[in-house]
């Protein structure tokens, strides 16, 4: 297990290049289930949760080879349908190859992911329209077993707009002859590159990235190449990273349309925001100006961003409210920060955070992906040595970032715990 030792206080300088996005790898990486002709996704980020996911595909029999960033994917005899416990349960996102493993073989048997550290997170929205599809479920030993002779389309409502459940059903769909909607659809970014790559394979897809999809399945999908986008959170995570110690950092390949919510919030805070072709550029020095946010479904403030935002909000002048609407206990970070002299309260779903001058280092604990990209924020922009622990929570979701962070010229290093 590793650990970060950062000396904060030192602003940050130079150029950064954003990798690919996580959140859009794992569904694409999970849609070549729906082919048995070779896939070459590129862009891939080297992850964690991207090795979860390549294993995975590898249970489920398909052969994988990795270079660099790159992932060929092909067909290693058939297929078999059950994800099994010991891989959902380190990645919630496994819980993905229900809807096209039931698209082509009409039967999955899926271990139920369980509570996380950030909200209980059911499975219920994607069973629900699975279901609509035809799918009947049982339960068998902690696992979901979904049937169908053969999946029809529907015309599916989703009571919200789950990421998990909008993409599930997108590849339920594009394997089912016929036309699927999808009402009330998540409209991540994420979720628009994955309809790219099903349109690459040959299931006709529009409306991803507003609220109502339409998928047009096939039976017989074809192999394809794909680019992954860059990753919009981790992009928000070194621009509120570079905003809390100050300093100038260009982020080559970031793309601003993904984040409309969080550089309005960055410019309303104090920082200066450029965005262009080639990247976004920040500028930022002295304490910012105390910026209330909520999250939202995307185009809104990103739950993903939110302990990033309280980290860089705990040095305010002023104070602000945060308020977490997507999971029910997204505030474990709170209380670490607390560690390091911050004023925070939580109540319910909102946090009240008050400005204090300066973080001091301390030794804190990641809990989840992004509560531990906080602390590191928090460490960057405190006095002294920040000591944070239980760091694979960040390497399920950032590649090397204290590779990234110290070519902008930051203090941090890992060291093996003990
Ligand atoms: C995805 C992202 C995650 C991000 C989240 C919200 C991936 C791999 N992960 O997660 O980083 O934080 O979107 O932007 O892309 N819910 C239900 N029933 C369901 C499904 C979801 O009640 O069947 C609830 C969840 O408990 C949660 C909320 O809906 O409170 C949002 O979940 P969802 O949008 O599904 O997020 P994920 O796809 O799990």
């Amino acid at each position: 297990m590793d650990d970060f030792f950062i000396d904060g206080g030192l602003p940050l300088r130079g150029t950064a290049v954003v990798n690919g996005s996580k959140n859009a790898a794992l569904p694409i990486l999970i849609a070549t289930l729906l082919t048995d002709e070779p896939c070459v996704i590129s862009n891939v980020p080297r992850l964690r949760d991207i090795r979860t996911t390549l294993r995975l595909l590898e249970t489920l029999g398909k052969k994988v080879s990795v270079s660099g960033h790159t992932v060929r994917i092909s067909a290693a005899g058939a297929l078999k349908t059950t994800a099994p416990y010991d891989i959902v349960k380190q990645m919630r996102a496994s819980v993905l190859v229900a809807g096209p493993l039931l698209a082509r073989f009409g039967r999955v048997r899926v271990a139920l992911p369980g509570g996380c550290a950030i909200g209980l997170r059911p499975i219920d929205i994607h069973l629900q329209g699975l279901r609509a599809m035809g799918a009947r479920k049982s339960a068998e030993g902690g696992d979901v077993v979904l049937r169908a002779r053969s999946l029809r389309p529907a015309k599916v409502r989703l009571r919200f707009a789950s990421v998990g459940a909008t993409e599930n059903l997108m590849m339920a769909a594009a394997g089912t002859p016929g036309v699927t909607t999808i009402e009330n659809a998540a409209r991540e970014p994420e979720i628009e590159d994955l309809g790219v790559f099903l349109r690459s394979l040959g299931a006709g897809v529009t409306g991803a990235g507003t609220s109502r999809i339409r998928v047009e399945g096939v039976p017989l999908l074809r192999g394809a190449r794909h680019r992954v986008i860059p990753d919009r959170i981790e992009t928000g995570t070194l621009l509120i990273a570079a905003a809390a110690a100050g300093g100038t950092v260009f982020l080559r390949g970031a793309d601003a349309g993904q984040l409309t919510a969080l550089l309005g919030a960055l410019r309303k805070a104090g920082a200066r925001v450029r965005a262009g072709a080639a990247g976004i550029r920040i500028s930022s020095q002295g304490r910012p100006r105390a910026v209330s946010i909520q999250t939202r479904p995307h185009p809104g403030f990103p739950t993903d961003l939110q302990a990033p935002w309280m980290a860089y909000m705990t040095l305010g002048r002023g104070s602000c409210r945060i308020r977490e609407d997507i999971f029910e206990r997204r505030f474990i970070h709170a209380a670490e920060l607390g560690r390091m002299g911050a004023r925070i309260d939580v109540r319910g779903r909102t946090a009240a955070v008050t400005g204090v001058p300066a973080l001091e280092g301390a030794g804190v604990m990641a809990s989840d992906i992004r509560a531990g990209a906080a602390l590191v924020v928090a460490g960057l922009a405190a006095r002294g040595r920040t000591y944070v622990q239980r760091v694979y929570h960040i390497d399920r979701g950032y590649e090397r970032l204290e590779r990234t962070l110290r070519r902008l010229g930051a203090r941090i290093r890992r060291v093996r715990a003990p």
